[in-house]
């Protein structure tokens, strides 16, 4: 079985699924870049136009309003499609304790649609943003992509079940795989995470920052432009049925120390920090998550910023473009 890259020559055309999103528009750029002609496919939900405004005239480059939950609607615009990028989610941990549903039905039948809508028409390559949150409190780290987790968030259950599902599909169809389960992925246009809480709370109050759990919960936060690089060189180099990756930076940094940056960023002093304790910040938030990055560094990619630098370029972005 064979990639479609390998097979055409005309102009590649790509479906972006939350194509208005903060990593899906600065992948949709991406591809516009590297000569793809490109979909962006989004409800809105979460995404902003704002994304990709700046787009808006290119003739390589169409936004469609929708939702994956309509197969009727994706089988219609699959027709003369090369690669599906799948970023649309339900992406927030926190959301699914209140919505039990809403990860199965966006995450999950959405995914499902997106297949279907694929087979109808003859898509074969799925590219699919899966997250790091599946590997749970995972007990080897860094966790390589073969760990075996049990899982702590709906959110991190729907994307595994994703994958699962695909990886099904792709034993009676000719569909071929790439999912990478990011870390924290941080950069402009990002306008949820940390980085954006901190933010906002020291503009209400710059004298106190509330943290949530103990401040020692640990991640690795990648910048987004090294993210989709990631996803680019695992996509056109790794040509196996299923390709599965992490996708991180290789050194991880303490809330307390985003914090410390965000308060620099800011030019504070002397921040009280109020701590609502618990070595967690949230049911379903894994306190250390530590990727282990060495079978995508395998085909040439590294991340090109640091943890710090990512950070530093997020609350400087936030900092100039939110108000
Ligand atoms: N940002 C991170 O740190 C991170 C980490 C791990 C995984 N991911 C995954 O990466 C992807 C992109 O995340 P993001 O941070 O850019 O989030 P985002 O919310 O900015 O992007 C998701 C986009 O999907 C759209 N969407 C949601 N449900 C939809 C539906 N049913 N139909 C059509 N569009 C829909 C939203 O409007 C939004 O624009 C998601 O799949 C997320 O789970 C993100």
């Amino acid at each position: 079985m064979f990639n479609n890259m390998q097979k055409k020559s005309l102009v590649m055309q790509a479906f972006v699924t939350g194509g208005a999103g903060f990593i899906g528009s600065h992948l949709v750029d991406r591809l516009i870049a590297d000569g793809y002609k490109v979909t962006a496919f989004d409800n809105l939900s979460e995404g902003k136009m704002a994304n990709i405004s700046h787009l808006a005239g290119n003739p390589n480059f169409r936004f469609v309003q929708g939702d994956v939950k309509n197969l009727d609607q994706l089988v219609e615009l699959l027709k003369g499609q090369d690669v599906v990028f799948h970023l649309a989610a339900q992406a927030n941990i926190r959301k699914s304790i209140m919505d039990h549903f809403g990860d199965l039905e966006n995450n999950l039948v959405g995914h499902l649609n997106l297949l279907e809508a694929m087979i109808k028409n003859e898509v074969r390559d799925l590219v699919f943003a899966s997250t790091s949150a599946l590997y749970g409190d995972a007990t080897i780290k860094p966790t390589p992509e073969t760990y075996a987790p049990l899982q702590t968030s709906l959110y991190g259950a729907s994307k595994l079940a994703a994958e699962a599902y695909t990886e099904a599909y792709t034993q009676f169809s000719d569909i071929s795989f790439w999912a990478y389960r990011f870390s924290n992925v941080v950069g402009e246009r990002c306008r949820r995470g940390v980085i954006w809480d901190f933010i906002h709370k020291l503009w209400r109050n710059p004298n106190e920052l509330e943290i949530l759990g103990n401040g020692k919960q640990s991640k690795e936060y990648i910048y987004v432009a090294d993210c989709v690089d990631g996803i680019m060189t695992g996509y056109s180099k790794s040509k196996q049925r299923v390709n599965i990756f992490n996708l991180a930076v290789e050194e991880n940094r303490t809330v307390d120390e985003v914090a410390d940056i965000v308060i620099k960023e800011m030019k504070l002093q002397e921040v009280k920090r109020k701590y609502t304790g618990g070595e967690r910040g949230w049911i379903g938030d894994n306190p250390v998550v530590h990727l282990d990055i060495s079978r995508l560094k395998s085909f040439g990619w590294k991340p090109k910023y640091t943890a710090d630098e990512a950070i530093t370029r997020t609350a400087r972005w936030t900092l100039e473009s939110v108000t």
